[in-house]
């Protein structure tokens, strides 16, 4: 077996996309890639929890450390470029990147939102607030997007989505775990499969 990607799930929040990635790796689904570092931008993020249990090497950067978006983003590629990193893994990160940070890991970053894009997306729309707009709205489905990260906010070329029914009665809540459940913990494993075998292969 080749050596496998070296993956960074970049993390704000509860971290359930990165246990599913965890757990993808522990069945097999995820084969040609590792999870090495998971990095937040929150102290008290429970996924810097997850990641210990699982002996995962882990990193806080603060946003508020730096005088810029654009310092802040180049210490961020600086790590992942120390940790030899192949691919990004934005898992509920919930800081907008630069056109320098996107440029720099060109087509090795990618992005879980919890909408059908170009539905609810782009700056301002994430977690809770993303299920809130399509409530609102009145949309009978939404779902979630695995996309690859460029300059505009949600708006890199799509891998994977799938839709997920609204229901009568829906919260915000309810309907944010119902796509978490049925698509996010289940798209993104598979496109990080897809594209670490694809870097696996890519330097043989
Ligand atoms: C997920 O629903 C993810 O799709 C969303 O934040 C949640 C993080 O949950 N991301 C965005 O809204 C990005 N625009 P998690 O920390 O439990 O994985």
């Amino acid at each position: 077996m080749l050596d496998k990607a070296r993956i960074a799930v970049l993390v704000s929040g509860g971290g359930t996309n990165l246990q599913a990635i965890i757990d993808a790796q522990k069945s097999g689904i995820i084969q040609n890639g590792e999870v090495v570092l998971v990095v937040s931008n929150s102290i008290d993020a429970y996924a810097l929890e997850r990641a210990r249990k699982e002996d995962i090497e882990t990193e806080v950067i603060l946003r508020s450390c730096y005088e810029s978006r654009e310092a802040f983003c180049t210490a961020l590629g600086d790590v992942l470029e120390e940790k030899k990193i192949d691919l990004i893994v934005l898992a509920g990160f919930m800081c907008i990147l630069t056109k320098s940070f996107s440029d720099r890991f060109k087509d090795r970053i990618i992005n879980v939102h919890p909408s059908l894009i170009p539905s609810f997306c782009g700056e301002g729309f994430y977690g809770l607030k993303v299920h809130e707009e399509a409530l609102k709205y009145g949309v009978k489905v939404s779902g979630a997007t695995v996309h690859y990260v460029n300059e505009v906010p949600d708006g890199g070329k799509i891998i994977f989505q799938k839709a997920v029914e609204i229901e009568d009665g829906d919260t915000p809540e309810v309907l944010q775990r119902r796509i978490m459940e049925q698509a996010e913990w289940i798209l993104l494993p598979r496109a990080v499969e897809k594209i670490s075998k694809e870097i696996v292969e890519k330097r043989s």
